[in-house]
């Protein structure tokens, strides 16, 4: 029987697209239950929508920094899909241990850096100005910690001189399309 994904997004979800295209291969054993968004300006959601997947906003705002309340109406309306693993994918609110213990080893997430380093915001420019090599992108299971967790798989690309962060950021983009299909299909066989 297949395993059912639920996909969290805050933004363009070109990530989440790409594992959706992935699960269309019955091979992959898997497929999209829910896609959710917290910001209900995310264009993935019209893009889930169109693919004819499920959709949900929880809006995080209305809650005004009462983060458990917030964690209490996302785990209810997850849960209401039963999926066997949710993918973070560009999800850009910190979850408390309070929700991740929820799905203690059942949640993925993509970040764009090659953990450990660069944990948090603005990998790629910090990845610049440390004078790195290579950026790159993790999928890693995720637990209390922010962006720790065991790491499930990474790729790294150069960074080329005169650089922007916005041109890294597009090279990162290719390999992460790439890269967390490859990993939830491993993980989900595992
Ligand atoms: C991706 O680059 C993802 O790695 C990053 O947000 C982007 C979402 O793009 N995630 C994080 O920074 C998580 N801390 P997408 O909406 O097009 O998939």
């Amino acid at each position: 029987m297949n395993k059912r994904v639920a996909i969290l997004i805050s933004g363009s979800g070109s990530n989440m697209i790409s594992l959706v295209e992935a699960m269309k291969n019955p091979a992959f054993g898997a497929e999209p239950v829910l896609v959710l968004a917290n910001n209900p300006d995310a264009g993935g959601i019209a893009k889930a929508d169109a693919m004819g997947i499920p959709t949900a906003i929880v809006d995080h705002r209305p809650f005004k920094g009462d983060r458990p309340a917030f964690e209490d109406e996302l785990h209810r309306v997850i849960s209401a899909h039963s999926p066997d693993v949710i993918c973070l994918a560009g999800f850009m609110r910190v979850l408390t241990a309070g929700f991740i213990d929820r799905w203690e080893g059942k949640m993925l997430n993509i970040h764009p850096s090659l953990l450990p380093k660069y944990k948090g915001l603005h990998t790629h420019q910090r990845a610049i100005d440390a004078g790195d090599e290579a950026g790159g992108v993790s999928v890693h299971v995720v637990t209390a910690a922010l962006d720790d967790g065991p790491i499930l798989g990474q790729a790294s690309v150069p960074i080329l001189p005169n650089d922007t962060a916005e041109d890294l950021a597009a090279r990162v983009l290719v390999q992460e399309h790439r890269l967390y299909p490859e990993v939830l299909k491993e993980f989900l066989n595992s």
